[in-house]
């Protein structure tokens, strides 16, 4: 099932809303709106969305994957998807967790938020589909720019349709940790800063690679240390 709306505050607050009430959905059951008027990102930000971009919720049964692992695959799915309209594998890259980005400069395409409603996931896809919005300190760019295609006004529910072809099939736990690490736009070696998003603790690191949990593992100047949502920057890269 899609229900499709005109205009929503968030496809994600909608769909949650639902589930809550009881409301009865199928794996990959969606919502989606050209329009949302108060569109949730990651750690408590806003999602700036634009008229002929898509704004989706999700509704994800997960099967064998561990769920930390759920975003980092909706990562990797719109990435792919990308591919399907002239992108070039070597133009985009996941920035971890779960942000699409342009491999060169590291501007935004897409974002996912994912939720765990019950026992089910609600994962939001935002993805800059004709448009960038403009984010204060962030850099943005939009399929449309990196392919330099006029995308026509039905992209948004061509392109999901094509993302809910690429999810039916969920991957096994060494094939999507070998394909995140192909696509990773942090790198082993890489100098990060990062940042506890709720306690603004920062700190620096080398990457060292990614866990069994999906989780960013850096070599610090006091040991190991393993993000699972902390915000990361790249420092330097040689
Ligand atoms: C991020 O911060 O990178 C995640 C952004 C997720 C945005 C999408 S747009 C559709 C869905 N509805 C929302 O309110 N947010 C998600």
């Amino acid at each position: 099932m899609k229900i499709q709306l005109k205009s929503v505050e968030s496809t994600q607050a909608f769909l949650k809303e639902k589930v809550l009430e009881g409301g009865v959905f199928q794996h990959l059951d969606c919502v989606v709106s050209p329009v949302q008027t108060a569109g949730l990102g990651r750690q408590g930000r806003p999602w700036i969305a634009e008229s002929g971009n898509l704004h989706a919720s999700l509704y994800l049964h997960p099967g064998q994957l561990p769920l930390t692992w759920i975003p980092l695959w909706i990562g990797v799915s719109v990435a792919r998807v990308m591919l399907e309209y002239g992108v070039t594998r070597e133009q985009v890259r996941i920035k971890w967790p779960n942000d699409v980005v342009d491999a060169g400069s590291g501007a935004k395409i897409a974002g996912v938020l994912c939720e765990k409603v019950q026992r089910i996931v609600i994962a939001g896809v935002g993805v800059n589909l004709r448009s960038a919005p403009q984010v204060q300190g962030r850099i943005t760019t939009s399929l449309a720019d990196l392919t330099g295609l006029a995308l026509p006004p039905e992209i948004p529910d061509d392109f999901l349709d094509r993302l809910l072809a690429e999810l039916k099939f969920e991957p096994y736990l060494r094939v999507l940790k070998k394909t995140y690490e192909d696509w990773a736009w942090f790198r082993p070696g890489d100098s990060v800063r990062f940042e506890d998003a709720i306690t603004r603790e920062e700190g620096h690191g080398r990457v060292i690679g990614y866990g069994e949990f999906g989780e960013m593992i850096l070599s610090t100047a006091t040991g190991e240390r393993r993000l699972l949502s902390e915000e990361v920057h790249l420092k330097s890269r040689s």
